[in-house]
């Protein structure tokens, strides 16, 4: 349960214990829908431009026609925000999560005639990430992706993502990083990054891997740093002779991955590439803070 007791469902603003959603929702019953996740810093919304038009280009590859302009999501976005803010002014970071499905109808795989979609959001604490896991790391495990072949969808339907998240946890690790036909995709709710000789490398964007909003970024802050980036696809022995691996979402931000599989990467540290470029983010994540960037 969120810890701000406002949410949007369907055009209002009303408390959590009111928002009530039909059992025969599509949502419900399929996993017919797509979300977002926004991080928002110092009450102002992380890339919320680009997280807007992923939410655009995720409603049109399920042919969900969007129900709001942007303009009028980021109002929906900004008021859930400012609510944060007026009544919970200790709370410096938050998150937005959004939801639409394809909506209420009688249960039939195929899309019902032109119905109403869902509309869902609410905002709540962002979750902090701890400075042992910024220095430390976190450990991980491999796991074969047997996931569908449109994972570019933030599709609600997350179950493979849920079972191999479950593995992981099982494992005591943090994350479950992806091999598909020997090369890396991406972790079960993370982009990955890795580092060999100074040289950072992240799977292309394809059909195999979210585009995440955090992914894009770091790419951005590495093409403007002294280090060369590369979009290139990794095998899996190339994972596992890695110097450095990083994960990165909305919500873990970046962490280094310092165990794999059992095994150190690199010295088992948090390594000074993963260093340099964290500074970078902290840097941009400060600006956002102080409004000075979007
Ligand atoms: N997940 N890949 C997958 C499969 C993800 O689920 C996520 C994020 C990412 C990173 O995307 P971004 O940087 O835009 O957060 C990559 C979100 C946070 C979630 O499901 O909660």
């Amino acid at each position: 349960m969120n810890n701000i007791d406002l949410v949007y469902l369907d055009g209002k603003f009303l408390p959590a214990k009111d928002a009530k959603i039909s059992p025969f929702d599509r949502g419900f019953i399929f996993g017919d829908g797509i979300y977002e996740v926004i991080p928002v810093f110092g009450g102002h919304g992380f890339r919320l431009a680009e997280h807007l038009q992923r939410l655009t280009n995720n409603l049109a590859a399920i042919s969900i026609s969007n129900p709001h302009t942007q303009d009028q999501w980021a109002g929906i976005i900004n008021k859930l925000i400012d609510n944060v803010v007026t009544n919970f002014p200790d709370i410096i970071d938050q998150m937005v999560y959004i939801q639409i499905t394809r909506g209420v109808a009688p249960r039939d795989h195929a899309f019902p005639g032109k119905i109403p979609p869902t509309v869902f959001a609410y905002a709540d604490t962002a979750p902090v990430t701890k400075s042992e896991y910024t220095e430390h790391g976190v450990s991980a495990i491999t796991c074969p992706d047997n996931r569908w072949q449109r994972c570019e969808i933030k599709a609600t339907s997350l179950l493979a993502n849920v079972l191999l998240r479950q593995q992981a946890a099982e494992a005591n690790v943090t994350e479950a990083i992806l091999i598909r036909d020997n090369f890396l995709t991406e972790g079960a709710a993370s982009n990955i990054f890795i580092v060999k000789d100074k040289l950072i490398r992240t799977p292309p964007k394809s059909e195999q891997i979210l585009p995440g909003i955090t992914r894009d970024l770091l790419v951005e802050l590495i093409t403007k740093s002294k280090f060369t980036g590369e979009e290139t696809m990794i095998t899996e022995q190339e994972l596992s002779d890695a110097d450095e691996i990083w994960m990165t979402s909305s919500v873990k931000e970046i962490l280094p991955v310092t165990l794999l599989n059992g095994n150190k990467v690199g010295n088992g540290l948090a390594g000074p590439v993963y260093k340099n470029i964290l500074g970078k983010y902290r840097t941009y994540k400060q600006s956002l803070r102080d409004g000075a960037v979007t």
